[in-house]
């Protein structure tokens, strides 16, 4: 009998528990279901309406004592047909339905999505209900819309600046090619000014010729040619890339012509190589006839660019060695610039060409070059590849139309 006593008062503890868990379970249940701001209706099976949530009484103004045990379809404002035939045709399809208010009025339309209620066997019991005020909707849809355009209008930014540096970068070789060009010269106006001043002054012939040599003026006069030549081709290409520039944003694309890409090659080695102590052999195997149509300013452009990256590659080998080599197939003009450096990781083939990749120390890389390139190069109806060469280095292959 004492067993049976204690046994009745474990199990009513036990019970308590329970009953207290429940409880708990279900104030916690209520106060999420009273502070989503969906509206939510559940249903049995017959469409008698079981729950609703504070954001429908909120809505609909009718007092949940009310509101239980109706039919829901007798609330709807317009004939839209039973919901449970809706939930029979598939989950899915947002519905707008408008729901009739307290006052004898008409709620805002309401996008409703409508799932099928499963009992603890899973197996139908009704149906749920839940949806959002179109307006409410819609009003998020346009912050939405407007903290978009605003991520698009960052992003524009960030591009901006980033392509500025890339500028910065391009124009950086010719201007710094020219004020070293300048600064000779003006040393040399300096020993010129010398000499004349020796001459006019009544120098004797023999003062005058100690004064050449002693100013170097021979030396000086030889020089002369290449010195205005290279300040000349400098200030054209600071105009090139200016010009170029311009077409990237109004993509005014002057008329193609022949272009002799031996010479090319000669100038846009050259360009690459100025300014860099470079201690890497540097072979040019171009067919003097190669011609390819197209845009020689451009063209240029892209040869600098790669002969700049197979030289970055190579620097800081002992036996550096950059290869570039012309030859032409039957429609096109092909240039490819080698290198033994240390080639392209597997996993950034894809990625070289993206405008701002690069794996270089900040300030000595924008990522730009090969993207500007790649655009140049298909603007022009060729092709601009990369790939590891067998024997070690890098391979890039310019493929561009003759004619
Ligand atoms: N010859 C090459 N060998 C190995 N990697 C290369 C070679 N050429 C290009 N790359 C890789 O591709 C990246 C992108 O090249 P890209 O010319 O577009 O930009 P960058 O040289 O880094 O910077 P920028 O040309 O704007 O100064 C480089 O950072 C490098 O990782
Ligand atoms: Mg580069």
């Amino acid at each position: 009998m004492e067993e049976v006593y204690s046994d009745l008062i474990s199990y009513e503890v036990e019970l308590e528990e329970k009953n207290s868990a429940l409880e708990e379970a279900q104030r916690f249940i209520t106060s999420v279901l009273s502070s989503v701001s969906d509206i939510l209706v559940v249903c049995d099976q017959r469409g008698a309406i079981q729950q609703v949530n504070l954001a429908f009484l909120r809505l609909t103004d009718i007092a949940e004592v009310d509101l239980l045990g109706q039919p829901v379809d007798d609330l709807l404002a317009e004939e839209v047909g039973p919901l449970s035939y809706w939930l029979e045709a598939g989950p899915g399809n947002d519905r707008e339905v408008r729901f009739k208010l307290r006052d004898g009025g008409v709620s805002e339309p309401v996008a409703l999505t409508c799932a099928t209620l499963l009992d603890h066997r899973g197996l139908p019991a009704g149906m749920v209900l839940t949806g959002r005020p179109v307006g409410e909707l819609r009003r998020a849809y346009e912050a939405l819309k407007r903290a978009q355009a605003q991520l698009v209008q960052q992003e524009k930014m960030a591009s901006l600046g980033r392509l500025i540096a890339g500028v910065a970068h391009e124009l950086n070789n010719p201007i710094s090619f020219i004020v070293g060009n300048v600064h000779v010269l003006s040393k040399y106006r300096e020993r010129l000014e010398t000499y004349l001043a020796a001459v006019h002054g009544g120098a004797s012939a023999a003062e005058r010729e100690a004064a050449r040599g002693t100013l170097r003026i021979d030396a000086m006069m030889d020089d002369l040619p290449d010195l205005i030549e290279g300040t000349r081709e400098g200030a054209q290409r600071v105009a090139d890339i200016v010009k170029s520039l311009k077409r990237l944003s109004f993509s005014d694309a002057g008329a193609a012509q022949p272009v002799p890409l031996a010479e090319l090659t000669r100038k846009a080695v050259q360009w690459a190589v100025k300014g860099r102590n470079s201690a890497s052999t540097i072979v040019q195997e171009i067919p003097d006839d190669l011609e390819a149509l197209g845009r020689a300013g451009q063209i240029h452009q892209v040869l600098v660019n790669l002969v700049e990256n197979a030289l970055d590659a190579v620097a800081d080998l002992p036996t550096g060695r950059v290869e570039v080599r012309g030859q032409q197939t039957k429609a096109m003009a092909v240039i490819e610039v080698a290198d033994n450096g240390s080639g392209i990781a597997e996993a950034d083939l894809s990625k070289v060409f993206d405008p701002f990749f690069t794996t270089k120390p900040v300030g000595q890389g924008t990522g730009l070059g090969l993207w500007i390139s790649y655009g140049i190069v298909r603007d022009h109806g060729g092709m601009l590849e990369a790939e590891n060469r067998p024997g070690g280095g890098a391979l890039f292959r310019m493929t561009l139309p003759r004619d």
